[in-house]
């Protein structure tokens, strides 16, 4: 447990292992200068080990303070320093933290004109918490060097209220987050759907939303045929999860229902997938799922006035005796025919299921969140989603992400793009004739089963890394908690004022 605080007390004064100070490009001198005493003149004399670049580094280890040693971090140009700067600025420090000894350290709050107190705080823990992450569940030997830091310090001489507020903020955003890391990197044997259940029963105990957990009886009831279908070939029982978070003081009527795709593992079914750089990543693919859980986890700790409901339908997607299979025709919960023709395309199979069964809270807007296609990686690679929309506000779901740092870029929505679902036999088919467009004929599918405002987040590509980025490590990623908290947050602004 990494625990933050805010602090003005001098610089010199502070006593911690590791003291960072981001330093925008060419403003180094400055920097060292306002600083002043024996820390300051410490870094003016390593000014030429530094490379003033986003994400460079350089030590000194000042006398007559009691921090054991100073970084400088290179934030860039300051007229372009923006929150994401500061996220991956303050990781850099994380990482120094993690290689050099000790458990405490400090980050120097830099005064950028365009970033408020607030926004700084949040951002500099995002980028320390989040660049602190390892997942070490099936490690039964210590892997050392990471999380060590049990104590991280804000500086902020002036406004360390707003500080103070953004730092808490951060905190729990960067935890939630961490959840559906943790989730996402989960051996798929820990995560049946009866267990991602449990998971999200315990989230939910400790951070005070309302839940449900769907069984398969409730689910036949229900007649979800396309959850049913893709849990055909599976030895476990599919369930769906229902999650609700409705404080006293909500600024909506009708709900916003958040939809994660939830297979806790696809083989690809029938349809199987080749193993490597395929079949090999596919316990993600309940990534969605992973971050409307934690989504739900982050609202309730932060009491956002927002009216939610979450919901994952889960299961496997395997091959098995009784697996569906291509030519297969389902009748799904909205009571439409769909045409299987590949049994890899799942995710929109019960995904669309849930968009019908949602109809029953009127939603306002629907979100999905899903690993739908690898189209979408292919086009927008690691770093961004693919959003698309029939109706609903896109332009502040971009906004979320720019602020985010959760990136998402639209995809064109044409009716055209339609016509390559159209089946001879049933009401659409599973796959497109041709494969281009991968990534909207997918997004076409789910339309097809919505008719209120939605908006639907592509994120095959940034839910799972093969190389870590900055703040960003090898696996799960928790893309997409930061994009809704923070599309939903500015919601709930909006409509207090
Ligand atoms: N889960 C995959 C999509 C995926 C691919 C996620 C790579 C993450 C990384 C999805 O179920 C799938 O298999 N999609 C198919 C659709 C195709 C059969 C139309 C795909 O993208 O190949
Ligand atoms: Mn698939
Ligand atoms: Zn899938």
């Amino acid at each position: 447990m990494m625990k933050i605080s805010v602090t003005r007390i001098p610089l010199a004064e502070l006593r911690v292992n590791l003291l960072v100070v981001p330093v925008p490009t060419g403003e180094a001198r400055k920097t060292a200068t306002a600083i002043g005493g024996d820390i300051g003149d410490a870094l003016t004399r390593t000014l030429g080990d530094f490379s003033r670049e986003l994400g460079s580094v350089a030590l000194a280890y000042p006398s007559g303070t009691r921090s054991d040693r100073v970084a400088l971090v290179g934030l860039g140009p300051a007229h372009k320093a923006d929150v994401e700067a500061l996220r991956v600025a303050a990781a850099t420090g994380a990482g120094l933290a993690q290689k050099t000894d000790g458990t405490t350290a400090a980050i120097v709050v830099p005064r950028l004109g365009a970033i408020s107190g607030e926004a700084a705080g949040q951002a500099l823990v995002e980028g320390f918490r989040l660049a602190s992450y390892k997942f070490a569940r099936y490690k039964t030997r210590d892997i050392g060097g990471y999380d060590r830091t049990d104590r991280l310090i804000l500086h902020a001489a002036g406004q360390e209220k707003a500080v103070r507020r953004g730092a808490e903020r951060g905190r729990t955003v960067a935890e939630a987050t961490c959840t559906a890391r943790d989730l996402v990197n989960l051996s798929p044997h820990d995560k049946t759907p009866t267990l991602l259940g449990r998971a999200a029963e315990r989230v939910a105990r400790k951070s005070g939303f309302g839940i449900t957990v769907w069984d398969k009886s409730a689910i036949e009831a229900e007649r979800m045929g396309g959850l049913l279908a893709v849990n055909r070939g599976s030895m476990e029982p599919p369930v769906l999860i229902e999650m609700t978070w409705q404080p006293q003081n909500v600024v909506n009527s009708r709900p916003v229902v958040l939809i994660g795709k939830g297979i806790v593992f696809d083989t690809g079914g029938l349809s199987l997938k080749p193993t490597r750089n395929a079949m090999d990543q596919m316990k993600a693919d309940m990534a969605g799922g992973a971050a409307v859980i934690a989504v739900m986890e982050a609202l309730a700790r932060l009491r956002i006035p927002v009216y939610v409901v979450g919901l994952v339908p889960a299961t496997d997607n395997r091959p098995g005796q009784r697996a569906y299979v291509p030519g297969d025709v389902v009748t799904m919960h909205s009571g439409n025919t769909v045409e299987v023709l590949n049994t890899d395309a799942e995710g929109r199979m019960v995904l669309a299921d849930a968009l019908s069964y949602a109809k029953i809270f009127r939603p306002e807007l629907a979100i999905t969140l899903a690993t739908l296609t690898g189209a979408q990686r292919v086009a927008y690679g690691s770093r961004v989603a693919a959003a698309m929309t029939n109706q609903g506000p896109i332009d502040k779901l971009f906004a979320a992400g720019e602020t985010s740092g959760d990136f998402v870029h639209s995809m064109p929505m044409h009716a055209h793009y339609a016509e390559a679902m159209e089946s001879e036999v049933a009401d659409i088919r599973n796959v497109g004739k041709e494969r281009e467009a991968g990534a909207i004929q997918a997004a076409k599918f789910l339309e097809f089963f919505v008719d209120y405002d939605w908006l639907h987040v592509d994120f095959a590509g940034p839910s799972f890394l093969q190389h870590a980025l900055p703040y960003r490590p090898k696996g799960g990623t928790g893309f997409g908690v930061r994009l809704i908290v923070e599309f939903l947050s500015r919601m709930a602004k909006e409509r207090k004022r």
